[in-house]
């Protein structure tokens, strides 16, 4: 059996802020931000809450996929932005929907988190010990970047998005791919708790989001064109056979570059990130729950998922829509 995607959802917090208005309050512009990025705009939450958009993405995906709250055996949400360190944000989301007999975790796993998601969601399905998974990837970002270092707080925005998976005799997940490399986790990295136990008395780190874009850069452009032929290979499909492409949204020119390494038409890379900017664990799931809703994905289709980020982590997976 498969896990296949019956169902998707989205949410944006309701404010936007484009370059013009980040123009004001910091010394950027709109030219550097989309000439560099492809991002125009980004959504940043101010009564939403990482909570509220996962449980408001997941309520949807829920609806869509036609299954009642009690029937989800397993619930992930994929963050590096939970609202409380513990409990998890899956927790939050099961008493939100009345997930009861879910069982409820959170993924950290940055940009690769909903990546991840699916991968342990089709282990558990495909191994017959649950049926229905409902994964989220949310996260509000802002609340992470440094806000005076221009080169990263741009990058960014907040938001949620949600697929339900249930087993399958047809379609579905068909092959993935992931990986990690810890050795180069200060490549991107939040450090910043301080310890006061009663024999170490340790000052908090930074505690933003610290990033040496230009190793990501070319990181990912080597990284994801590879695991995307990885998982192709295993699931022996050539790329030309492949509907959409759907990349992890961190940087139009990351995109363009794969699309050229796999030598495959821009068109076959649908992007929203000029709307959203990087929402990290969100960026893929929104994509998805945005074509889903537009009527861009039929039965049959052959839809590849990638994305890259914070760990070092990676992924792509094959599936039939
Ligand atoms: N506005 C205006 N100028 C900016 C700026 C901003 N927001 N941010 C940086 N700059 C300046 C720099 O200070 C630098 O100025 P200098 O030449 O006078 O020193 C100049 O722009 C070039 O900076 P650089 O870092 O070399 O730019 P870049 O072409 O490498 O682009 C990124 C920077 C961050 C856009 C790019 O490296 C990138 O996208 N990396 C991947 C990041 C990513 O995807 N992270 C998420 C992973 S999940």
């Amino acid at each position: 059996m498969n896990a296949k995607i019956i169902g998707t959802g989205w949410e944006l917090p309701a404010y936007e802020a484009d370059n013009n208005y980040l123009s004001t309050i910091m010394d950027t512009s709109d030219e550097w931000i989309t000439e560099r990025t492809g991002i125009r705009k980004r959504h940043l939450a101010k009564e939403e809450t990482t909570t509220s958009l996962a449980a408001g993405a997941a309520g949807k995906a829920l609806k869509a996929s036609g299954l009642r709250a009690e029937q989800i055996d397993l619930l992930i949400v994929a963050t590096i932005t939970s609202d409380t360190e513990t409990p998890s944000t899956a927790c939050r989301v099961q008493a939100e929907l009345g997930a009861v007999n879910a069982v409820a975790f959170d993924i950290n796993a940055a940009c690769s988190g909903f990546l991840y998601a699916i991968h342990t969601a089709d282990a558990f399905i495909r191994s017959g010990i649950y049926k229905n998974a409902l994964l989220v990837g949310a996260e509000t970002l802002s609340k992470l970047v440094d806000w005076t270092d221009r080169s990263t707080c741009v990058l960014f925005g907040d938001g949620a998005g949600a697929a339900v998976l249930t087993s399958s005799e047809q379609g579905g997940v068909t092959a993935q791919t992931v990986g990690s490399d810890g050795s180069r986790w200060e490549v991107l990295s939040c450090t910043g708790r301080s310890n006061h136990n009663p024999i170490c008395q340790e000052p908090a780190g930074p505690g933003f989001l610290q990033m040496n874009g230009q190793e990501v850069f070319k990181f990912a452009i080597k990284t994801v064109p590879l695991c995307i032929e990885d998982a192709l290979e295993q699931a022996g499909i050539p790329a030309e056979k492949v509907t959409y492409f759907l990349l992890h949204q961190a940087n139009k020119r990351i995109i363009q570059s794969v699309a050229k390494r796999l030598k495959q038409s821009e068109d076959k890379f649908p992007m929203n990130i000029d709307q959203c900017a990087n929402t990290s664990a969100a960026s893929l799931p929104i994509l998805l729950a945005q074509m889903d809703e537009q009527g861009r994905l039929h039965s049959g289709d052959i839809l590849v998922l990638s994305g890259f980020g914070a760990g070092l982590t990676w992924g792509a997976c094959v599936m039939e829509w």
